[in-house]
């Protein structure tokens, strides 16, 4: 009888794998995802039962009182020295899991890596510690993975989808230099970027697949610089993808055509929408964005229709804003007028309506509409911002003839 492999299942610390150099075909590895979920202790809930259940069986395992927390791959900031002495303690630990897989990997052997994370730090720590591993990630996939409905997706820029990453251990190309390397990612991300855009991904997911993208350009070489000798690490590289991304983003969700026309904050607005929905973020996240788009977040918040709170940002919304908070605005952007007139248009005030629209200069370019238009698409079916919108863009024909009538008796009369 033909014996069978069965597979075997040991326990140990990612940091230091039980085994000999060169020696797996595969390693597959879902590790933490940054700061998350405190794994560990949700599982002490868990672990104390089956203590006492089944702990006689698996001794070693159930060996201390609650689950095992020092070796655990968590930015935590709950200890000595805060959040940064756990970034700083995830970075370490994750880079010397990455050297373990690279280790005990055969030469033509290949390794899965999959990661998600909705905060810029949370990628700089991955790309670091991948490249500095030695492994050449050469594609990359996100994949549906996560519940739209689990707790932490509520009211939240959640994402649905995390990165696969595969990599090889291979021979890397020695020096790039930024600017060919920055082409060379721009070429590629907007070939993969058209695929990703016809598969449906969106929002946030559709930046974290883009850097998934760009790492498979950025790992082929051992270093990448700039001509002033500095090396380029992760932070430099992410801030090079989300320009690529906002700017085919922004493109994409205008339907090509118009985004030259538009002012920075109107690019900001749409792009958060698309983004970010109508959730509030973190601040150096907001930023960010801001950044990638020519705007200075510090400038504008308070001002209009960006607003933050502790250390978060949240964009207004027209329902959220008051008629006479905009009318008071030195200069209103395309979205104040926006808001303005889906305000006036909430409570029946036509004849205002058509008023702002004209003196505006915005009533009969059609631009406005295409904006309103593309932020209610970005909307979910039950945003009060997208009944807004879509009743005012209902009526939208009659309100331009209407406009133009009223401009001609304007100019009649003066
Ligand atoms: C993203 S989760 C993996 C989830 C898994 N794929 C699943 O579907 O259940 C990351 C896991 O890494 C584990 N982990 C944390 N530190 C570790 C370490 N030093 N060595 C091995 N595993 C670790 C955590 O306990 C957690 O179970």
């Amino acid at each position: 009888m033909k014996k069978l492999n069965l597979p075997m299942i040991f326990q140990a610390s990612a940091t230091e794998l039980p085994y000999p150099d060169n020696y797996f075909d595969a390693v597959f590895t879902d590790p933490p995802y940054y700061d998350n979920v405190p794994y560990s202790y949700l599982s002490d809930f868990f672990y104390v039962w089956l203590k006492r259940s089944i702990g006689d069986l698996y001794p070693e395992l159930f060996s201390t009182p609650l689950t095992p927390k020092s070796k655990e791959i968590v930015a935590y900031s709950h200890s000595e020295g805060g959040f940064e002495a756990g970034k700083r303690y995830f970075e370490e630990m994750l880079g010397k899991a990455f050297q373990e897989i690279y280790r005990v990997l055969k030469p033509n052997g290949i390794a899965v890596i999959v990661y998600t994370h909705k905060s810029t730090g949370g990628w700089e720590t991955l790309i670091n510690s991948l490249l500095d591993s030695g492994l050449v990630p050469i594609a990359s996939w996100p994949i549906d993975t996560e519940m739209r409905s689990r707790l932490r997706a509520q009211d939240s820029a959640a994402l649905a989808s995390s990165i696969y990453i595969v990599c090889r251990k291979m021979e890397r190309k020695d020096v790039g230099w930024f600017s060919e390397v920055k082409d060379e990612i721009r070429r590629y991300l907007n070939e993969k970027l058209d695929k990703l855009w016809l598969e449906g991904i969106s929002g946030a997911d559709f930046f974290i697949a883009g850097i998934g993208s760009a790492i498979e350009v950025f790992g082929k070489y051992e270093k990448v610089m700039d001509y002033e000798g500095n090396v380029i690490r992760a932070e430099k590289l992410l801030e090079f993808v989300r320009e690529v991304v906002t700017d085919y983003a922004v493109r994409q969700i205008l339907h090509n055509g118009i985004a030259g026309e538009l002012s920075p904050l109107t690019r900001f607005y749409l792009l958060w929408r698309w983004t970010f929905g109508e959730a509030k973020v973190e601040f150096d996240e907001a930023r960010k964005l801001a950044q990638s788009i020519g705007v200075n977040l510090e400038r504008e918040w308070n001002k209009g229709f960006i607003k933050k709170d502790k250390n978060y940002i949240k964009v207004l919304g027209p329902q959220e804003r008051r008629i006479e908070e905009i009318e008071s605005l030195r200069e209103k952007d395309l979205i104040d007028v926006l808001h303005y007139v889906l305000l006036l248009w909430g409570q029946g005030k036509r004849e205002e309506m058509k008023k702002v629209l004209s003196e505006s200069g915005w009533g009969n370019k059609e631009v406005f509409y295409r904006v309103a238009q593309a932020i209610s698409e970005t909307l979910p079916l039950d945003s009060k911002e997208k009944r807004f919108l879509d009743g005012f863009l209902s009526g939208k024909d009659k309100l331009i003839i209407e406009i133009n009538n009223f401009q001609e008796k304007q100019g009649r009369l003066f």
